[in-house]
């Protein structure tokens, strides 16, 4: 009998040690510690043994049981815990997954071009300036040679702001242009200056394929004690190699503004017909981009510079047709209409 308890014990402990799972410690309970366990049955049969006898086997039985309810309990814990640090393991973090790849945005290709021409020019030793988008008249038009009632301010169709000064006069706009912003330069810079001027302006026109009221434009300003034509053609044409490639042709023509004295027009090679003519260029073989000029002495005046000292050159581009024509898009308003199919594009 106590070699029947001493080879039990054995068994059970032996077998409790390879339980790994719940299931597993409930079979093992019943089998060594349940009502039909061997243990159980021996410690029911213990009347029926001698009393010498019985006082020994009934010793090492309950402690064989003491034993095993212990041994049981330390189990249990046991199992609970390496529960714990599996579900632990399982919901920590892996760092050496990939993570999910956030949809990328982009710049706008309008956006895009005017920090390329922002580039070339400051490469060139322009610095870029800001200039109010409300602008009042004598910036936009009187300083720079466009009195009232002068026959320029008719081609600007001009969003006038609905305000009046003391003298009953409308004096405040939606710039027309970012050549306002030259006549600040000279206010708020002395010579030399070389500054340009980037942002929206806005005229009170209808949209179409190749207008729209509000739009983007590039004003560029020089000024110094011997500025000349040259240095206004250098600037120009340097621009034209980097921003549309080297090989492209480039043409100066007159053109009139009342800030400029003489005025031209430049125009670039069609890209499209390489200057056999087509639709785009309206068979001319050219692609007028940008209006520049010798800054009028007036508007120099009216900065505060004598023009018998100072010259000065200008220039004035519009910003969506550079694209427009890099990319030969046909309609304006694809850029300000949102349409995330076109604007991914770029
Ligand atoms: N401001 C003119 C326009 O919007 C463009 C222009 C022409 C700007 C000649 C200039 C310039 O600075 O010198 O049509």
């Amino acid at each position: 009998m106590i070699n029947e308890l001493e080879e039990l014990i054995a068994n059970a402990l032996r077998e409790l040690e390879m339980v790994t799972q719940d299931k597993e410690l409930e079979a093992w309970r019943v089998r060594y510690l349940g009502k039909k366990s061997q243990l159980t049955a021996i410690l029911r049969g213990l009347a029926d043994l001698p009393m010498e006898e019985r006082r020994r086997v009934g010793a090492l039985a309950n402690r064989i049981r003491a034993e095993l309810e212990n041994s049981y309990q330390q189990k249990t814990q046991l199992l609970r815990e390496d529960q714990l640090v599996s579900a632990v393991g399982a919901e920590s973090l892996d760092i050496t997954l990939p993570g999910r790849l956030l949809p990328g945005g982009r710049l706008h290709p309008i956006t895009q071009t005017i920090q390329e021409i922002h580039e070339i020019f400051v490469s060139m030793g322009f610095q870029v300036m800001e200039a109010p988008e409300v602008e009042w008249d004598y910036y936009n038009f009187e300083a720079l040679n466009i009195p009232q009632h002068h026959p320029a301010r008719d081609s600007m169709a001009t969003l006038w702001v609905d305000y009046k000064n003391e003298r009953g006069e409308r004096n405040m706009l939606l710039r027309t242009h970012n050549t306002a912003g030259d006549i600040r330069a000279m206010e708020t810079m002395r010579p030399p200056i070389r500054v340009v001027t980037t942002g929206k302006v806005y005229r009170y026109e209808a949209s179409d394929a190749t207008h729209v009221p509000m739009f983007y434009q590039i004003d560029g300003f020089a000024v110094d004690k011997s500025i000349t034509m040259a240095e206004l053609k250098g600037t120009l044409y340097e621009f034209a190699r980097r921003f549309f490639g080297e090989e492209r042709k480039v043409r100066f023509r007159c053109d009139y503004f009342p800030f400029d004295e003489p005025g031209v027009e430049m125009a670039i090679e069609c890209g499209v017909c390489g200057g056999k003519g087509c639709r785009l260029c309206g068979d001319s073989g050219w692609i007028e981009i940008l209006g520049a000029g010798m800054t009028h002495p007036k508007v120099l005046e009216r900065g505060g510079l004598d023009p018998r000292v100072y010259s000065s050159f200008a220039f004035g581009m519009g910003i969506d047709r550079l694209p427009m024509l890099r990319y030969g898009i046909d309609d304006i308003r694809l850029f300000y209409g949102s349409d995330l199919r076109f604007l991914r594009q770029f």
